[in-house]
């Protein structure tokens, strides 16, 4: 297992304070035609913190990390990320629509893991890891490689390097994505139900990579999960949606324990 020193981290990390704001949502709505499914929504994100999004099918949840996947545009409000607007650039004192340029550019900072692997399927495991760092990043041959095995290592894989996706259980897969996710170092990390497409008894081995990323390294992370247990154990925050709204947000143990909100009780009273 590497030390925390060898997680991928952004280079320049030591400069970011911890604590700082990495993620802000400012007023950002979102709508699919006359349906708002994101209202004037405000939250944010501070630098190595691990907050959950937990609320009914339809809340919006999946719809605030593509948002940030630059996969969908806000109609309304902004979106920064590490002081960056994600999808506006000020000219002129002024805020415009991003050119393409920066959105990749912010966007690097940017993994995310979803539900669906999404692996390449006519590349072995190492490759899979190594394929964005070196034509997207850049990053040597050698270091890539380098970096593949240490993240391949701590997601508990070190013997299927040489596997094609087709060949591994659909946790060992998720645990590919997770590895290749982090790769790219990004500053935040995204994971949509990256556990409900497997079968029962292979979710335990994701949720504890996942634990010991979240314990050991200093990523920030914003999950969307339905593991209750695991978002006890992993969150600083939990943030209760229910019609693209935060209707409640704190502490797991007392959103867990006692919420103070109906809508929340009668959520958790459907997921615990
Ligand atoms: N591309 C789209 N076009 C039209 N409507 C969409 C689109 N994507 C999402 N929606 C709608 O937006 C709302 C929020 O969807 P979202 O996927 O964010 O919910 P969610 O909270 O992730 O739900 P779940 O727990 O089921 O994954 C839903 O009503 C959904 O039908
Ligand atoms: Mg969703």
């Amino acid at each position: 297992m590497p030390s925390p020193a060898d997680i991928p981290r952004d280079s320049n990390s030591a400069s970011r304070a911890n604590g700082a704001e990495l993620v802000r949502f400012d007023k950002v709505t979102k709508r699919f035609g006359d349906v708002t499914v994101l209202d004037q929504l405000d939250f944010s994100v501070d630098t190595g913190k691990h907050v959950t999004l937990i609320g009914p099918s339809g809340s919006g949840k999946t719809t605030i990390l593509r948002l940030l996947m630059t996969l969908l545009t806000p109609d309304e409000g902004t979106i920064k990320v590490d002081g960056d607007y994600l999808n506006h650039e000020e000219r002129n004192g002024t805020l415009a629509k991003a050119g393409e340029k920066h959105v990749r550019e912010v966007r690097k900072k940017i993994g995310m893991v979803f539900q669906q692997f999404n692996l390449f399927p006519n590349m072995k495991v190492l490759r899979n890891v190594t394929e964005a760092p070196v034509h997207v990043l850049g990053m040597s041959k050698d270091e890539a490689d380098q970096r593949a095995r240490e993240l391949i290592e701590l997601v508990g894989l070190s013997e299927q390097l040489d596997k094609y996706p087709s060949q591994l259980s659909g946790g060992q897969q998720q645990r590919v994505a997770i590895a290749r996710a982090l790769a790219m170092r990004p500053q935040v990390l995204l994971l949509d139900e990256v556990t409900s497409a497997l079968d029962p008894e292979l979710v335990a081995g994701v949720l504890d990579v996942l634990r010991d990323i979240a314990h050991t390294t200093d990523i920030t992370m914003l999950v969307v999960t339905h593991e209750m247990s695991f978002a006890r154990d992993i969150s600083d925050a939990v943030l209760m949606f229910d019609k693209g709204k935060i209707v409640e947000s704190g502490p797991p143990d007392k959103m867990f324990s006692e919420p103070e909100h109906e809508r929340t009780r009668e959520f958790l009273s459907t997921v615990l």
